[in-house]
């Protein structure tokens, strides 16, 4: 085992943020870290590196074990060194190497010391083996994968804004090749190429990597192992992220079914004891029931829990059919030309999505809409525009030493205390939380803050740079939702195609410093693409796709089904008739009868919640044979269960008849 935790539980004061954990990584795992947005999954990871202490049970880290981790919050490092030297630092032993060797060399030219010989050669020895004579070409190669280009290498760190930086440090770290790779959603910062870079990466690494990510197609492929943090448990699933969903979704159904079945058996036997605990008779029959009930392991109502939230874009007037009209726009940041002399039309009711390779400018000509970028040529706005604008670094521009509400205060709104707090409480942060500091958040509670901020200024026009990152696979089906419900236009950047798929009717691509327009989604953007490619060469004719429908992606979630059972007639009333010999015997024989059933059910109710856990425990799961084997068994006992259920109902009944006679 490289690093873990063993009955590990975590509290921030009062509140637990995991508890009674044990997972211990082995070596070469892939593992993907989830859960949704501020459950503690960056805690974890700092728990694993020793940055927080456990609250109780045992944190281990290997002897020997090196461990790399990438922060979610960029770092405050700066340096006027090239990102080459920057990365170049992975490889620190080499360098030192590189400078003795060098030392020695001379000293060694001038005495021919034998002893120094020796000392020489070994050093050459090393620096062969630790790969000293590749580390120029490796370093480039890595950053060129995460994007940078090649004249870029010798610029100054500073220089570059904090997702390039952070990109040189995820360099760094995976050139130090550390046994273990801790990343805190690297992905945030990435285009697609890039990702799809690190994706091909880290399946090739050495050591074990450990990846906190919202990313699902990049977990799918990436990672062999999930581990949930849900309800501050944590769960692991041996697969990808394919696998945990059909896995958790099964897992879910098996424990709704046996918490269901339970609830069937506790009510029939509540039934039983009101029935008969006035009836001396039965007295005991109905203490024994009674016991039975104290005595059983009850089973919770595991409910799907979800974050909620209710983001609600609300619009104040209705601006005129143009937008904003972009002409003969132009731009470059010194030789690096982005765009020159194109133009574009932005409309009432358009969801443009900007698309293209990264570095073409998509942020740029967002930035340039904005009026936050300078550019030549001439931008209009058109009649009753308010607009609010979602930079790419949103969250990096929060205050960290403010409080939640102190941001929404100064978001320059004229609402009141409590109209924020009721804000704020649609974007889950309730009563005490809203006096929480920005500084103690996470990503994702961030991101929320960042998205209240931008809700409260009832906008008809928003300008989204990634509003996705940080946030979790269901809320951002909830911001999709809530976009296209949005009575404004939008447009936006993102690298989520999903997202882009389920909220654009328009795209904008960035080709050959022009803005080219697509009047439809982004399916049929791509479609139309392939169909371009496929063309002859020099056809130029412009197809428009339809508009895509309105009917958002909502996914819905697939609830097992309930089935009711009959519930019994209500008793029979009470004839006062004496009781004659026959009946007697006869209901002798049923309570005899009711007796022998009751304990059928019974045992067949434990035996099916045994197969149940059975079913849901991943020694079945994986052995074939075992599960079909159990299955039948659970069928047939669920059959036999209906029948003696019926059974026990029927005679229940009878019983009730007779005794009333
Ligand atoms: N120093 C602290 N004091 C109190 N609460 C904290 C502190 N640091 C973090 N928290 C809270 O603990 C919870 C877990 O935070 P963490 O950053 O681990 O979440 P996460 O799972 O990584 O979320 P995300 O997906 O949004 O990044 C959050 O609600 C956060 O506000
Ligand atoms: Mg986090």
């Amino acid at each position: 085992m490289l690093a873990g935790f063993t009955n590990m539980t975590f509290e921030f004061g009062a509140r637990a943020i995991v508890e009674d954990a044990t997972w211990h990584i082995q070596p070469n795992e892939r593992i993907g870290l989830i859960g949704y947005n501020g459950t503690g999954k960056s805690t974890l990871l700092k728990l694993l590196v020793g940055e927080y202490a456990a609250s109780a049970g045992t944190v281990e880290r290997s002897r020997g074990t090196s461990i790399g981790y990438l922060h979610q919050d960029l770092l405050s490092f700066d340096t006027n060194d090239s990102i080459l030297e920057v990365a170049l630092g992975a490889f620190e032993r080499v360098r030192q190497l590189e400078v003795e060797i060098e030392e020695v060399g001379k000293e060694l030219e001038k005495t021919g010391d034998e002893d120094l010989l020796i000392k020489y050669t070994d050093m050459l020895h090393e620096l062969e083996t630790l790969g000293g004579y590749n580390i120029h070409h490796k370093t480039e190669e890595v950053l060129q994968g995460l994007g940078f280009a090649n004249a870029d290498l010798q610029r100054p760190y500073k220089e570059f804004s904090g997702g390039w930086r952070m990109r040189v440090l995820l360099a760094k770290m995976i050139l130090q090749a550390p046994d273990l790779l801790l990343l805190d959603e690297p992905t945030n910062h990435l285009d697609l190429p890039s990702i799809e870079w690190l994706e091909k990466y880290l399946i090739h690494y050495q050591g074990s990597v450990v990846i906190i990510s919202h990313d699902k197609y990049f977990l799918n492929r990436m990672v062999t192992k999930i581990v949930e943090l849900y309800q501050r448990k944590l769960h692991i699933y041996n697969g990808n992220y394919a696998f945990y969903e059909t896995e958790k979704e099964l897992r879910l159904e098996l424990a709704q079914r046996a918490y269901e079945n339970q609830q069937d058996y506790i009510r029939q036997q509540e039934r039983f004891i009101e029935r008969f605990k006035a009836k001396a008779s039965k007295a005991a029959a109905a203490q024994s029931a009674m016991k039975r009930l104290d005595k059983l392991d009850r089973l919770e109502d595991i409910g799907i829990e979800r974050p909620s939230l209710r983001i609600n874009f609300q619009v104040d007037k209705t601006p005129g059919k143009v937008l904003c009209e972009l002409k003969h726009i132009g731009k470059s940041f010194g030789n690096n030309k982005i765009i020159e002399d194109t133009g574009a039309e932005i409309n009432r009711g358009d969801k443009i999505a900007l698309i293209g390779a990264n570095g073409k400018g998509k942020s740029t000509v967002l930035r340039i809409i904005a009026g936050v970028e300078s550019f030549t040529g001439d931008r209009r706005w058109g009649h009753n525009v308010d607009e609010s604008f979602y930079a790419q670094h949103q969250l990096e521009a929060l205050n960290i030493n403010d409080t939640i509400l102190d941001e929404m205060k100064n978001a320059g709104s004229q609402k009141t205390e409590l109209e924020l707090r009721t804000i704020l409480g649609c974007f889950l942060f309730s009563g005490d939380d809203a006096d929480k500091k920005i500084k103690v958040l996470s990503g994702g509670e961030k991101a929320r803050v960042a998205l209240a901020k931008t809700i409260i200024s009832k906008a008809n026009f928003l300008m989204l740079d990634e509003p996705t990152n940080h946030l979790d696979m269901h809320t951002v089906d909830l911001l999709i939702e809530a976009l296209n419900k949005y009575e404004g236009s939008i447009i936006l950047v993102s690298h989520d195609r999903y997202f882009v798929s389920k909220v654009a009717n328009r795209i904008w691509e960035i080709d050959d410093y022009k803005i080219k327009d697509f009047d439809g989604g982004y399916e049929e953007w791509v479609e139309w693409k392939e169909r371009m490619k496929s063309r002859e060469s020099g056809v130029k004719s412009r197809e428009s796709g339809g508009k895509k429908s309105e009917s958002g992606g909502q996914k819905q979630e697939a609830k097992p089904v309930v089935e009711s059972k009959p519930q019994p007639a209500p008793a029979a009333p009470v004839k006062q008739e004496p009781i004659n010999k026959e009946a007697k015997k006869e209901l002798q024989k049923k309570q005899r009868l009711f007796k022998e059933l009751e304990d059928k059910v019974a045992a067949l109710t434990k035996r099916k919640t045994e197969l149940e856990a059975l079913l849901a425990s991943p020694d079945v799961f994986s052995d074939k044979n075992k599960f079909v084997q159990t299955e039948q068994e659970y069928k047939t006992n669920a059959n036999q269960l209906k029948d003696a259920s019926a059974e026990y109902e029927k005679v229940f009944e009878s019983i009730i008849e007779l005794e009333g006679q």
